[in-house]
């Protein structure tokens, strides 16, 4: 859980940004709430190496890397940088080709705490698995754990693979825009495929909230006026059902009173840290009048289940339902149940629950048996 600069500052990430956002995250309670990490992506670097070696753009980093670290180390934060398997990064920065070993120590030196790897210029012929692998052995070696983020946008099926070569979390897409139909395809689509490949220490990654950006930001993910209120919850509760990593893209020093809200929802969080593990699954489709509801579930550590009621079409207040047996649970069982975005207790219920749920929306529900209640 963390922030990442991409999605709203893109190549105009400087220190200045990342302190005040930061400091932001203090200030909103978001850094309490688990957004631990203050991740960099593209554009820290220099336009080239200095005799061989990495180094940061002084112009927008003036206290230098190794400071920025220390300061948000220093507040309770872990910190990321980006770096790429190819030449140059998709910002046509240096990357890490034929510097691997030397980029992780630097890295380390640095006090870097999690790499996200990118798949631009990759030298033509190279199998970029096997770049993958080397920079996944350097972090090993590097004598800091570093947490390794591949995000080859799932060109080589990484759910395959990743995991072996030392990454904790994969790209499973290309990039998420700010817009229902990103969230659609990369989330809904992607995922009810690829849960089955990720558990504790290996995740999908379905790519960055767009939750709160409202159309603000780098030209690249924003095309238009954004995705509604209900489109961001959707987004939330499904990223937080498939246990997938939760980095908010927004611009964190202006967002929205719902947006925050949404995100720092107790509950969700603890249904997507849930320390089983076991990413959620679609369960059901129901078409009606040509449009889809989507059911998804998954069990939590302390015997209750958590399910997501998806009305994917426009329909206003629409009937999605979830019965006790499609759970895996005897029809007769009595389950208690509770709205964990709205924060709600929506009492006992047999056999199944019926929700009305506007369009692309959600309702995030948590069933418990009686006996777990106190
Ligand atoms: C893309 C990547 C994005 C962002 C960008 C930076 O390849 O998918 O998430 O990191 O590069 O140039």
């Amino acid at each position: 859980m963390g922030w990442n600069s991409w999605n709203t500052f893109g190549s105009e990430v400087d220190e200045i940004v990342v302190r005040e956002t930061a400091a932001a995250m203090m200030d909103t309670g978001l850094l309490d709430a688990g957004y631990r990490f203050v991740n960099i992506d593209d554009f820290w670097q220099a336009e080239a190496r200095k005799d061989g070696r990495l180094i940061w753009d002084s112009e927008k980093f003036l206290s230098g890397i190794p400071r920025l670290a220390a300061d948000l180390h220093g507040m309770g934060f872990s910190f990321g940088l980006y770096s790429c398997a190819g030449t140059h990064t998709c910002g046509g920065r240096p990357g890490s080709y034929g510097h691997e070993a030397e980029d992780a120590k630097a890295f380390a030196e640095w006090g870097v705490d999690f790499l996200k790897y990118d798949n631009c210029y990759l030298p033509p012929g190279l199998d970029g698995r096997l770049l993958f692998r080397r920079m996944g052995m350097s972090l090993l070696g590097c004598g800091r754990p570093i947490l390794f983020s591949a995000c080859e946008w799932g060109r080589s099926e990484p759910w395959l693979w990743a995991a072996s070569v030392g990454a904790s979390m994969w790209r499973i897409s290309g990039d998420i825009d700010d817009r229902w139909d990103s969230i659609v395809e990369n989330g809904f689509r992607l995922l009810a495929d690829l849960a089955p490949y990720a558990g504790p220490g290996r995740w999908n990654d379905p790519d960055m909230l767009v939750v709160g950006m409202h159309g603000v930001g780098n030209d690249e993910v924003v095309d238009g006026t954004g995705c509604t209120d209900a489109e961001y919850r959707s987004q939330f509760a499904l990223w937080c059902l498939a246990s997938s990593p939760l980095f908010i893209g927004a611009d964190i020093r202006n967002l929205d009173k719902k947006s925050l809200d949404l995100l720092s929802n107790t509950g969700a969080i603890a249904i997507n840290q849930d320390v089983l593990g076991i990413p959620g699954r679609r369960i059901g489709i129901h078409e009606h009048g040509g449009e889809n509801a989507e059911v998804w579930s998954r069990p939590l550590a302390d015997g209750s289940i958590a399910v997501g009621l998806f009305n994917m079409g426009n329909q206003a207040g629409r009937r999605v339902s979830v019965a006790w047996e499609s759970l895996g649970l005897d029809v007769g069982t009595s389950l208690r149940v509770r709205d964990v975005l709205d924060d709600i207790d929506l009492g006992l219920h047999h056999h199944e629950f019926t929700g009305f749920v506007d369009g692309h929306d959600v309702m995030l529900l948590q069933l418990r048996h009686e006996k777990n209640m106190n």
